[in-house]
């Protein structure tokens, strides 16, 4: 219903009566009432006169209700732990939706790192359930993260780079982390929660040093609403691609600030030094080392090193 209220107010930008509200959405006039209220305690700026509603501003928060044209079930919270752990009993239930929070007090990174998650960031996981096998799921990552490349290029025409598996980085400096857990039975994938994070309005840089936000780069607010909405609709164009990945892959290898570097690959048993030749169809990194033997590497941490 708020959703609709909403939508009412930022189509006419001028007063919406309360009358034309209360037709529009078939409840009574103190129905629209409260939800207006409702809509201030959120942060909605929203004038009241004799001629109706008008709305003033918008709090930069992805309140499902803003969040127009996203046809998936969203569960909203202002602060959680881990969207991944809330989405994976979600998963486990058979759902399919999006979890999104302002703030995470227990956000995770990948090999059992922490993610820092302070309010103005975007922290949200996602359950996928694609039809293929799990030896093609890591793809997930590869394709999460050149979702989130071309987003922001698109949107603010500012250089991003990849670094293998799915960092999103910006002159160096990590903008976007991407962490995808996996459920399988047998050959086939049950679920994936892709979860991302992007330091967005957050202040980042004093607190770690290799990390950057969007606002620390333009020097000013950016919308998360906005990001958040093109970046749904990169990664559902791309969503097809993980059952033919060659397209993918090849628009990877375009972003990829790794290939060709010099790189320290830290394994669960082991660390592997190198040069970065290739990636190949399922994602895996193909690494030439010193002694000119070739591995392939389908999980780990890279660290560029020159
Ligand atoms: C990394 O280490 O680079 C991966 C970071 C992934 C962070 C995101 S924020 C949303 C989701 N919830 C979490 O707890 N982690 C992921």
């Amino acid at each position: 219903m708020r959703k609709r209220i909403l939508s009412s107010l930022y189509q006419e930008k001028n007063f919406v009566s309360g009358e034309t509200l209360s037709k529009r959405l078939g409840i009574s006039r103190v129905g629209v009432w409260k939800h207006i209220q409702v809509l201030r305690k959120e942060g909605y700026v929203i004038e009241a006169s004799n001629k109706g509603y008008r709305l003033m501003s918008a709090p930069d928060l992805l309140l499902p209700e803003e969040l127009v044209g996203l046809d998936k079930k969203v569960y909203y919270f202002k602060e959680v732990s881990s969207t991944m752990d809330v989405a994976r009993k979600l998963a486990q239930k058979g759902e399919e939706a999006i979890v999104i929070a302002e703030t995470q007090t227990k956000g995770k990174g990948r090999r059992g790192r922490s993610w820092y998650s302070s309010r103005g960031g975007i922290y949200f996981s996602w359950i996928l359930r694609p039809t293929i096998s799990p030896s093609h799921a890591h793809l997930v990552n590869l394709l999460a993260g050149l979702s989130v490349a071309i987003t922001i290029r698109k949107l603010f025409n500012i250089d991003t780079t990849l670094k293998w598996p799915n960092d999103v980085l910006i002159n160096e400096k990590k903008v976007c982390g991407i962490l995808a857990e996996m459920e399988a039975e047998a050959d086939i994938v049950k679920f994936i929660i892709l979860g991302i994070g992007i330091n967005v309005n957050n202040d980042i840089s004093g607190y770690i040093k290799s990390a950057t936000s969007l606002k620390e780069q333009f020097g000013k607010n950016i919308s998360k609403k906005k990001l958040f909405l093109q970046l749904m609709r990169e990664i559902e164009k791309m969503q097809p691609y993980l059952a033919n990945p060659q397209p993918i892959i090849n628009k990877w290898k375009r972003f990829s600030s790794t290939l060709g570097r010099y790189v320290r690959i830290i394994m669960q048993d082991k660390i592997l030094e190198g040069q970065a030749i290739d990636v190949d169809n399922d994602g895996a990194l193909i690494l030439k080392t010193k002694d000119e033997t070739l591995k392939r590497i389908v999980a780990g941490d890279c660290i560029h090193l020159r």
